[in-house]
């Protein structure tokens, strides 16, 4: 079959919504996301996007109305749907906690035992509550929950904490971490064909983008006496390159190192001897 494409539901706005954009430009990847475009066809990849409420995701990816998508992994837990996991890509980071009013006096999970507790995600929080052995009455409603316990409808709540701004605006405090969470790329279960190949082929240039994301290249000098110290400090991607320079005794050293720690790599290198030290971002990565 020709002009087969990937349909990919994507995180319509919110959290998500940005970097998930992001990373299929990153993938150069090109399409239009006017404000209210409900999909979009790619100009250069075989592509469908859908913008979809992150919570629906799952389900159209099962009822196959997308094939794929990319969702947090805290949707998918609360979700019944069974999806092929992908890849985690890094952003999207939060966690689903406990959080009670700033007066609850709190000594341990037992003292939420048969309060009202406010959630979007009553499957996960049941699952903790019987892990935990204890019994509460879980009020589930879509959004908003962190105004249930100033609104007297709820004792404490369970929800997404990301930067923690939500919670100390409405006078809550964090007790329980439940869940942490990340975007997923997930697909359908079972896949084939050429849409499996696609995704393949997307996934491919996700592992590269993101690889890209984590490392940095490096390049520096240094006398040659000091290349065999300097060369255990640069794993680089086999090992270094290693170059002479015009003049005589020193040598140019290429690599590649992990964005995580590079500071610390670079002071070391420069205890080391290395001189004129460049960090250059990798624009993509391919493995
Ligand atoms: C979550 C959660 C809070 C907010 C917390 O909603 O419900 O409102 O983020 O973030 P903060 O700790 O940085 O203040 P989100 O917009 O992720 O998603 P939802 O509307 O899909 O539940
Ligand atoms: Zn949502």
């Amino acid at each position: 079959m020709q002009d087969q494409r990937l349909k990919i539901a994507i995180q319509k706005s919110g959290r998500l919504s940005e970097p998930s954009i992001g990373l299929l430009r990153k993938c150069d990847i090109t399409f239009d996301n006017g404000a209210g475009k409900l999909r979009s066809t790619a100009y250069d990849f075989p592509l469908e996007i859908l913008f979809l409420r992150d919570d629906d995701i799952p389900q159209y990816i099962e009822d196959g109305v997308a094939h794929a998508g990319i969702v947090g992994q805290n949707i998918l837990a609360e979700s019944d749907c069974e999806l092929e996991p992908v890849e985690s890509l890094g952003f999207g980071r939060c966690r689903l906690s406990l959080a009670i009013p700033r007066g609850f006096e709190y000594a341990g999970v037992e003292d939420i035992a048969d309060k009202r507790i406010a959630t979007s995600y009553p499957k996960i929080l049941k699952a903790f509550l019987s892990e935990k052995g204890i019994n509460a009455d879980i009020h589930a409603i879509s959004g908003s929950v962190e105004i249930a316990p100033g609104i007297g409808v709820a004792d404490a709540i369970c929800d997404l904490v990301s930067s923690g701004s939500t919670l100390l605006t409405n006078g809550l405090r964090e007790v329980e971490t439940i869940l942490q969470s990340e975007a997923m790329l997930v697909a359908r279960r079972g896949l084939d064909g050429p849409v499996k190949e696609i995704l393949s082929r997307l996934l491919f240039r996700v592992r590269s983008v993101n690889a890209a994301r984590d490392n940095k290249y490096i390049l520096l000098n240094a006398p040659n006496h000091k290349i065999a110290e300097i060369r255990n400090l640069l794993p680089g991607m086999k090992s270094p390159t290693v170059m002479p320079l015009a003049i005589s005794g020193w040598s140019s050293v290429h690599s590649v190192i992990s964005e995580h720690d590079f500071w610390n790599v670079v002071e070391q290198l420069k205890a080391a001897g290395a001189e004129g030290i460049l960090v250059l971002s990798i624009d993509q990565m391919i493995l």
